[in-house]
């Protein structure tokens, strides 16, 4: 496939912009004749992960699913994105332990809290604060945040597409 496979792992708020910054990304890999696959809850919350929900463990599952598929696709070949909360460092590190050393890159979609609650776009924070929705991350369940991410995208000082081009130019450099 004239690559070496990678699993980009983007993590952050429900809100971030961790969609909008792996789709732009995907398009640049594409731009550049790279093979690529997008792990989103669009593609597996609604699919194989469509029996679980929000409390702890189901999202301990849910990641554990996504890093075994996220394996078997860099077993393909595939430079692999993942874009999900993934609030737990725990079930992170049991990803990262997954790969073959250096093949997971760790991106933290910084945008606070406030932040994402001003944005809004799915119109869920205002339902978890007004305690309809229930065990919602940054709300009433926890984020933890990577310590040391291996990309630091900061979405108050940057806006999407550059972003993307900022994870493109860091692979560049250690893969191609
Ligand atoms: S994760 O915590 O298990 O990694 P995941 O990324 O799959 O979460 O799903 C998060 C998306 O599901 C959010 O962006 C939001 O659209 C929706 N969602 C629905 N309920 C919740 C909730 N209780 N907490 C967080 N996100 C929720």
């Amino acid at each position: 496939m004239n690559q070496k496979p990678a699993v980009l792992w983007f993590t952050g708020l429900s809100g971030a912009g961790k969609s909008t910054i792996a789709n732009h990304l995907e398009k640049l890999l594409h731009d550049d004749g790279r093979h690529t696959i997008l792990l989103d809850g669009d593609n597996i919350r609604h699919g194989l992960n469509s029996d679980l929900g929000f409390a702890e463990a189901d999202r301990v599952e849910n990641i554990r699913r996504i890093a075994e598929v996220a394996k078997l696709m860099t077993e393909a070949g595939l430079i692999v994105i993942v874009a999900f909360i993934s609030p737990f460092r725990s079930a992170r590190q049991f990803a990262l332990d997954l790969m073959e050393p250096g093949e997971l890159i760790e991106i933290f979609v910084d945008t606070p809290l406030e932040e994402c609650i001003q944005r809004d776009p799915k119109g869920l924070y205002k339902r978890a604060l007004s305690g309809e929705l229930q065990n919602f991350t940054g709300i009433d369940s926890p984020y933890e945040a990577p310590e040391r991410p291996e990309l630091h995208l900061r979405t108050m000082v940057a806006d999407p597409v550059h972003l993307a081009q900022e994870v493109e130019t860091f692979l560049r450099g250690k893969f191609y």
